[in-house]
């Protein structure tokens, strides 16, 4: 399925780059789609509602408070009109107001009200590209579901030269294009979650020394947490079992909250019987105290021994049972990926593997972004580096497709 026959709205927002939207309403046009643009009051100080109108064929949408337009076709159902939001080029501004649920003029008022699947190609000077709000917005609009095209890197009008460019009108109808047909098929697949009860592990465990310190690792469970939110929205009954983190319990997911490698295990051990898919996302610490000192450890010598056992291999256990749900694991590699992935996905018996190589900058633990290596018996898929949402749609999909082939 393609862009064709598709309703776009265009949002486009004041930033100097304006002026290649006419050429961007052309170009998705030219792929069949029907679009309709929405032009903000700062964008129209450098585009024409004039020219969007005689490219796209239709009337520019300016204003919230317009009875005319309004009376014409109000903006709840200009919402309901788009199969997708395209916002090109978006301003740090407009970025900022979506992040934060703003509704004060037209086009935030529509990103609120839609239900269409969402894009946004950014454009700013690359400092305010690189700030740290902007970024955060970034991630709030990622687990909106946002598929985010760009920036290019380069020249810039004010003369800087880094990231902030506006991907060219050609390639953001391209993209928009072969993202919103890959969507259609993942989500025809993600249907097939629908109904089925599916238990995550997510985040580090915490092994007590005495009662006041631990030994742990800096997972941040946000990958854990990722896939368990695209799979309640995708109707499934998740049970997240999650370690020491601080993340908000995703919409429609119910939580156990657990600090120790044992904790994990015996809340994972009483709901299999009741789980068909076990995706086991934490970073479960390998050892634990032999024995946990009732009181603080005093300062003596200048070296200290402690004595560590195994913690139990909570994937293992669960894919030893009789009454195994479809299991999926995690192998975080730092060289030989794929060779230590398999031999995991044999040694675990698990049904599938998603590796991840540590030493990707920018990727992996405490990251938003991850890349993945998915590994199953007869077939593998590489997933490229992308938000941990759009990862988790991505990797629940391609379980879903192997869930319905054995189950
Ligand atoms: O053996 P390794 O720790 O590399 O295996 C990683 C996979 O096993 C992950 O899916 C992790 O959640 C799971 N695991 C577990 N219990 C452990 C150790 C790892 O469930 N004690």
């Amino acid at each position: 399925m393609s862009i064709a026959n598709k309703n776009i709205l265009l949002g486009v927002t004041g930033g100097i780059a304006a002026y290649k939207a006419p050429d961007l309403v052309r170009k998705l046009t030219a792929l069949g789609a029907n679009v309709r643009v929405v032009l903000t009051d700062s964008a129209a100080e450098f585009v024409s509602a004039l020219s969007l109108q005689a490219v796209s064929g239709n009337p520019v949408h300016q204003h919230l408070l317009d009875p005319a337009a309004e009376a014409a076709m109000g903006h709840i159902e200009l919402a309901k009109w788009a199969d997708l939001l395209l916002i090109a080029p978006a301003t740090a501004n407009t970025l900022a107001k979506l992040a934060h649920g703003m509704a004060d003029d037209l086009l935030s008022t529509l990103y609120l009200a839609t239900t269409a699947r969402l894009f946004i190609a950014p454009a700013m000077n690359q400092q305010m590209w690189k700030a740290p709000a902007t970024q955060t917005n970034l991630n709030v609009l990622a687990s909106h579901g946002v598929h985010f095209i760009g920036p290019a890197s380069g020249e810039q009008a004010c003369g800087d030269v880094g990231s902030g460019r506006m991907v060219e009108p050609v390639d953001i109808a391209n993209e928009v294009n072969q993202v919103f047909s890959a969507n259609n098929v993942e989500a025809e697949s993600l249907n097939g979650l629908a109904g089925k009860r599916i238990t995550i592990t997510a985040g580090p465990t915490r092994e007590p020394l005495d009662p006041v310190r631990y030994i742990s690792n800096h997972s941040s469970g946000k990958m854990g947490f990722a896939i368990a939110q695209v799979a309640a929205q995708a109707g499934a009954s998740v049970n997240l079992v999650a370690g020491p983190v601080s993340l908000a319990t995703p919409t429609g997911c119910s939580r156990i909250d657990v600090t120790t490698a044992e904790e994990m295990l015996e809340a994972c051990q009483t709901l299999v019987p009741t789980t068909d898919i076990f995706i086991s996302t934490a970073a479960v610490a390998d050892y634990r105290a032999a024995s946990v000192a009732d009181n603080k450890i005093k300062k003596t010598g200048d070296e200290l021994t402690l004595t560590f056992v195994k913690n139990p291999d909570i994937l293992a256990t669960v894919s030893g049972r009789n009454d195994r749900p479809f299991c999926v694991g995690f192998a975080a590699e730092s060289q030989d990926v794929e060779a230590y992935a398999r031999t995991k996905l044999a040694k675990k018996q698990l049904d599938m593997i998603a590796a991840n190589d540590i030493t990707t900058e920018g990727l992996g633990f405490n990251s938003d972004n991850n890349a993945l290596h998915v590994i199953w018996s007869d077939g593998d898929k590489k997933l490229p580096a992308t938000s941990k949402y759009a990862l988790a749609s991505q990797l629940l999909n391609l379980i879903a497709q192997q869930h319905s082939k054995t189950h």
